[in-house]
């Protein structure tokens, strides 16, 4: 196949990038966009601060643009956040009680789930709820401090309530070499979680890469591992810093590491061209600038 998404598909998964709803007017942006990816996930537009600015008060404007786009073009479209410190409008915060901000957790969820049911093939239910570093520890975020160590597990089952049909999963970033805390804190959660009934289907490695932190030579071992739980595994944001042969390299690894393991489901780059990266100093994308395809875009093309 001569693009990102057939090649993908012919190997049973699909190959997504982020969209920014506000660059669907760049003709070239939206001819790269529709010529190579079969799957999207909204970079900004469904996450809680975009869609419920105030309490109970939805805005679906924006996201639906980015919807309305991968129906019309026949994409996957993945879900992108339901429960997160980061992007989160202050009003949260500021509740008053425990049972305001689980109700306020639950209503959000029903609401943003019942707006997209049928259309969303996997929700990031929560969103980088541990720690950095060495403790394994939860992050401090205004659901673990009003609710303690059970929202997780509460999220997740109102969201399999919610839209019983889409893939629920947990998603996160350095959690991609198997030897760190981070990684080791999450595989238990979810291990918990099997153990004892609560609704996961999958995992998602974000895959944000840099030289500080490169693709680890264990990738396979901790895809493979997490899988074996019985959850899909998923590279839901990945972006590389570099350039050249060896960006292209690493691409390589990551790509070959979830075609190894039968139940990765599916890889998401996380934008479409270097020109609109959040990592507005890098080039870390398969598209540089000019939407030239780069020696990173033909190692994913040719590993897949
Ligand atoms: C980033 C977006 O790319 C930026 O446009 C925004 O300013 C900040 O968020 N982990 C995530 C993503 O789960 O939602 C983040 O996206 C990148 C890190």
């Amino acid at each position: 196949a001569s693009t990102l998404g057939a090649a993908a598909a012919e190997k049973g998964r699909y190959f997504g990038t982020a969209v920014a709803a506000n660059r669907l007017g760049e003709s070239d942006y939206v001819t790269t966009l529709n010529r190579e990816f079969n799957s999207i996930t909204a970079e900004n537009e469904m996450k809680w601060d975009a869609l419920e600015p105030s309490r109970n008060s939805f805005n679906f404007s924006t996201a639906d643009r980015i919807a309305n786009h991968a129906r019309s073009q026949g994409m996957k479209l993945r879900g992108h956040t339901l429960v997160w410190h980061s992007q989160l409008p202050s009003w949260v915060g500021s509740l008053g009680s425990a049972s305001e901000v689980r109700s306020a957790m639950n209503n959000h969820i029903n609401q943003v789930m019942g707006r997209y049911k049928g259309q969303v093939h996997s929700w990031d239910v929560v969103n980088e709820a541990f720690e950095d570093g060495s403790s394994g520890a939860r992050r401090n975020s205004v659901f673990q401090q009003r609710l303690g160590n059970g929202y997780i597990e509460e999220a997740f089952r109102t969201a399999r309530a919610a839209d019983p049909d889409a893939k629920l999963c947990y998603n996160d970033y350095n959690t991609d070499n198997w030897s760190h805390a981070k990684t080791q804190a999450v595989y238990n959660m979810v291990k918990d979680f099997k153990a004892r009934g609560v609704p996961i289907d999958c995992v998602g490695f974000q895959a944000h890469f840099n030289s500080g932190n490169p693709v680890p030579s264990n990738y396979h071992t901790t895809l493979q591992n997490f899988a074996d739980l019985g959850v899909d595994v998923q590279i839901t944001e990945l972006d590389i810093e570099g350039s050249g042969t060896s960006q292209a390299e690493q691409y390589r690894g990551v790509v070959q590491a979830c075609l190894a393991v039968s139940r990765c489901t599916g890889i998401t780059v996380w934008g479409v061209t270097d020109k609109y990266s959040w990592r507005s100093s890098g080039t870390p994308l398969l598209f540089d600038g000019n939407y030239n395809k780069k020696p990173a875009y033909d190692a994913v093309l040719a590993a897949l």
